[in-house]
């Protein structure tokens, strides 16, 4: 059965611009943050406390989250891979603080330069510091339904370290098919296997749209009782450190196919899809959200 309402992190300003070539000044990523939050958007991944070399794009961290206007019920998260990260999100008073590993060893490699083993025991003790600092912390498993290295992910390989975040203290850890390869009824099998060890209502489900599967995927985990999903307007994104992946599955599809179903989500669809119209002029990246060019061409 579907849930009857659903929380969506957008992860546009992070996911979304991370990979972008041209640099986008922060006024303007400060400015697409507040069209969100005034959209409907409360759970904001804003950006990420990484190294300004591997990802340039996310080098004014400091200056995002000091700038982001605080608003009682949003809540702004951030990237953190390291102890380092961790403690400058720190100093600018961030709420949620993510870590991100892999199912997939040469992902993990290529994405944070160590071994799944090696990363899941940096995580520790950053995990340990942000609850001792009062933050929520989430896990991110990417690959789930793919790696661009490896090809096929095991289920079981996700489950081992899904769970293993969750025992470190994540709140909840969202399952990211990076690559977009899934279809349904894989999905369905990876998830079932994740929700052997982690409860499903700690799981969300961050699905990106490469082959056009990502509605379909994520209406398959919604039945099995999935009720988070990380998205990014326009379909914005993709990662750096997985070639040819193209963007999240787009807010405004998912907020339409919501609607479609009944399932409340809290956001304003015709604000979505203005401030997805904004950003791509914006930044002169596609719109890649079919109902939010719809809308907007309506
Ligand atoms: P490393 O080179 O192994 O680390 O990188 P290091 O500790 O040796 O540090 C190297 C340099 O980086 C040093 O600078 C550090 O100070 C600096 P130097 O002394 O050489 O000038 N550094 C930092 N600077 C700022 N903030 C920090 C930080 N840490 C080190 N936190 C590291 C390891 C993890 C840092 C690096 O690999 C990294 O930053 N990786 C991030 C990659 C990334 O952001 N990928 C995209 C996000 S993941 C994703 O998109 C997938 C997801 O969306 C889910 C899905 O779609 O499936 C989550
Ligand atoms: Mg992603």
């Amino acid at each position: 059965t579907l849930p009857s309402s659903v929380r969506l992190v957008e992860v546009g300003p992070r996911d979304g611009l991370q990979n972008e070539q041209a640099r986008v000044p922060t006024h303007l990523k400060l400015a697409f943050i507040q069209r969100l939050v005034e959209a409907g958007c409360a759970n904001i991944e804003a950006t990420s406390f990484v190294s300004p070399r591997w990802v340039p794009q996310m080098a004014d961290h400091r200056e995002i989250m000091q700038g982001v206007e605080r608003r009682p019920g949003v809540v702004y998260s951030a990237l953190t891979p390291n102890l380092k990260g961790l403690e400058a999100a720190i100093e600018c008073g961030v709420e949620e603080v993510a870590v991100f590993g892999a199912a997939s060893e040469a992902f993990s490699h290529k994405n944070i330069n160590c071994s799944i083993a090696e990363s899941l025991e940096r995580f520790e003790p950053v995990v340990a510091r942000a609850r001792q600092a009062g933050l929520r912390v989430r896990g991110y498993v990417s690959c789930v339904l793919g790696c661009p290295y490896e090809g096929e992910v095991e289920p079981l390989q996700v489950a081992r370290v899904a769970k293993a975040l969750y025992q470190m203290g994540c709140y909840e850890v969202s399952l990211g098919d990076t690559i977009g390869t899934g279809t349904p009824s894989k999905a369905k099998r990876m998830l079932a296997a994740v929700a052997a060890q982690v409860p499903v209502n700690n799981l969300a489900a961050h699905f990106h749209d490469t082959y056009g599967q990502a509605l379909a995927n994520l209406y398959a985990v919604l039945e099995e009782g999935v009720s988070v999903i990380d998205s990014s307007v326009a379909g914005l994104g993709g990662c750096p450190y997985a070639k040819g992946a193209s963007g999240n599955v787009a807010s405004e599809d998912v907020v339409y196919m919501l609607e479609g179903l009944g399932i409340a989500s809290g956001i304003n669809l015709n604000a979505l899809a203005r401030t997805g119209d904004w950003i791509t002029q914006a930044i002169n990246a596609p719109n890649r959200s079919r109902a939010g060019s719809a809308l907007m061409a309506a």
